[in-house]
């Protein structure tokens, strides 16, 4: 059946996506309900430190274990426009073998880096900014883009040039 312009079905001809690019609602309630279940998994140790819950937890094992489940889903997934298993093999959670989480660990030794060491030689700063997180750089997506979109439209008649 034919559709709206511009909703093709992906992989149809013309020109069209093959894929869509993954919805973040649908992601987002993908992320939460693989929380809910290891969260399910770890109940009565929720509150022990993540580093003594999981297997393989490097940096961040000072975490409580269900915070840092938390921050898998709201801070790294939710930042990166990714699901779990973008990074994760399910249910070999402390497996290394996907490249995005080898990077992953980098970059969160990265943001540790900027946020313990580099920052607070920026004496001017208000004491108050904001500490780097994946968000700030990656926006939703993967790849971090050094460019600010361009306004989507023209600006309205007679605002100051
Ligand atoms: C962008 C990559 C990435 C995504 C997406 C991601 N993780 Fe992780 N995950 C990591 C990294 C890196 C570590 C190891 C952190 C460390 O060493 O301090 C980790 C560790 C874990 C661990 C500890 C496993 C163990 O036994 O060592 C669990 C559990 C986990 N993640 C769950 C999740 C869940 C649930 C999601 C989705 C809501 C998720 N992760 C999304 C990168 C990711
Ligand atoms: C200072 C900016 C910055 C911060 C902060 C940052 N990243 Fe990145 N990240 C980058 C850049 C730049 C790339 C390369 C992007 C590209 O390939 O287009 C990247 C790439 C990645 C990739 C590879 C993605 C892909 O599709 O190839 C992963 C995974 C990743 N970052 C995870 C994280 C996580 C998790 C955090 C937070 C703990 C984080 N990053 C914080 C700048 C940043």
């Amino acid at each position: 059946m034919a559709s709206a312009a511009g909703a093709a079905a992906p992989g149809a001809p013309g020109g069209a996506p093959r894929r869509r690019p993954p919805d973040p609602r649908v992601q987002d309630s993908l992320r939460k309900a693989t929380v809910a279940t290891i969260l399910a998994s770890i109940a009565g140790h929720e509150h022990e430190s993540a580093g003594k819950v999981f297997k393989n937890v490097k940096l961040l094992g000072e975490m409580p274990a269900d915070d840092f489940v938390r921050y898998m889903d709201e801070q790294v997934g939710k930042a990166l426009g990714m699901v779990c298993v973008n990074c994760h093999v399910a249910g070999q959670w402390e497996s290394d073998s996907r490249k995005n989480k080898v990077i992953a660990r980098q970059m969160q030794q990265l943001t540790n880096d900027l946020n313990a060491k580099v920052l607070p030689t920026i004496k001017e700063l208000d004491a108050d900014y904001h500490k780097v997180g994946c968000a700030m750089c990656h926006r939703g997506t993967g790849h971090a883009e050094n460019a600010v979109p361009a306004p989507a439209t023209a600006p309205p008649a007679g605002a100051p040039r």
